[in-house]
């Protein structure tokens, strides 16, 4: 498919600045919504001022595009409600908009791994709510849905300091440490979104993706590979769950006061805590042909972060 019109979300985030650059380049017409700003970019996006919750801001942006690609989400949150109001109910709304407006061809939902798991927190059970509310209301649009594990890259401000401390030969591991993780460079995630666009036919599907290493990384191969590049040891620190429970729960009380959503929550300590974050490209690859081109180890010793 050779998509004229894209309208997009969440193009001020980290991911989805870089989605709408790759757009432009390849001479699609954005439009993407924004809740800061409006007009018409120099690089030629049209940017629809509101949110997801403005019926007539989402119809603004989805008339006449001929493929949707939703990338806005609630990361961070004070209760389950803030999180729903967002992943499940804007999400539902922004295909109901697609689906009125009669042109939209494919609908992308950027989901996460997180919604494999949806008793782990709150945001994990909004991101699984939203995919079923977006397919339910979908008619026949085939919403494909991407499940990408924890995304780093230029722009991230969640993992950036990990890998930082970590080349500086610093590392907390957390709790028994012996939990799988897995991560994908946003440079491949936006290239996945490409394959997806560019294919003749699509169909409703959803996808895990993460960086192609098939058993993932511990905290120990996490360090290992650092001391490669550092040519020096890593020292690692234990951070015991009692006491990362303890600061999430501190959080959510002071957040009460300071009304600031926290990054760390006690469902995010479950997500940290869960043992197994790997996952396979194997659907995705057979069905799209991407593969993944930057694993951890190379991003890491490049600085593509
Ligand atoms: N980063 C990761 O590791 C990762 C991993 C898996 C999945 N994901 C998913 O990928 C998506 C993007 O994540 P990100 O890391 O780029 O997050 P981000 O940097 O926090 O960006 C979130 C985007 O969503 C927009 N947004 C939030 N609430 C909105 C609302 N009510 N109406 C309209 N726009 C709204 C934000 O707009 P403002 O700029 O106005 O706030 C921003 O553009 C999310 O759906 C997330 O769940 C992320």
């Amino acid at each position: 498919m050779s998509a004229r019109v894209v309208s997009l979300t969440g193009a001020t985030g980290f991911i989805g600045s870089v989605l709408r650059e790759r757009l432009v380049a390849r001479g699609v017409e954005v439009r993407a919504l924004a809740r800061s700003r409006g007009g018409t970019a120099e690089d030629g996006t049209k940017w629809i001022k509101g949110t997801l919750e403005d019926e007539h801001a989402l119809a603004e942006l989805t008339r006449g595009a001929d493929a949707v690609i939703h990338c806005a989400g609630k990361v961070r949150g004070r209760d389950a409600r803030d999180f729903d109001a967002v992943n499940v109910q804007g999400s539902k709304r922004l295909m109901e908009a697609a689906r009125l407006g009669g042109s939209c061809e494919r609908f992308l939902l950027i989901s996460s791994l997180a919604a494999r798991h949806p008793t782990l927190s709150w945001y994990a059970a909004s991101k699984f709510e939203g995919e079923r509310q977006v397919r339910a209301v979908a008619g026949a649009i085939p919403v494909c849905i991407f499940r990408p594990t924890a995304v780093y890259g230029p722009g991230d401000r969640e993992l950036r300091p990990v890998f930082e401390w970590l080349l500086r030969g610093w590392l907390v591991t957390l709790g028994q440490g012996d939990s799988l993780l897995s991560f994908l460079h946003v440079d491949d995630l936006v290239s996945a979104v490409m394959q997806w666009l560019d294919a003749p036919v699509v169909q409703s599907q959803t996808f895990e993706l993460c960086d192609g290493q098939a058993q993932g990384y511990n905290w120990a191969s996490l360090a290992s590979i650092a001391s490669d590049i550092r040519n020096a040891p890593v020292r690692q620190a234990v951070m015991p769950a009692a006491v990362l429970k303890g600061i999430a729960r501190a959080n959510l009380v002071l957040s009460r006061f300071t009304r600031r959503a926290p990054m760390l929550t006690p469902g995010k300590v479950n997500e940290l805590m869960h043992p197994d974050w790997t996952c396979s490209n194997a659907l995705i690859s057979a069905t799209l042909g991407w593969e993944p081109r930057i694993l951890l180890r190379q991003a890491l010793r490049n600085h593509l972060f």
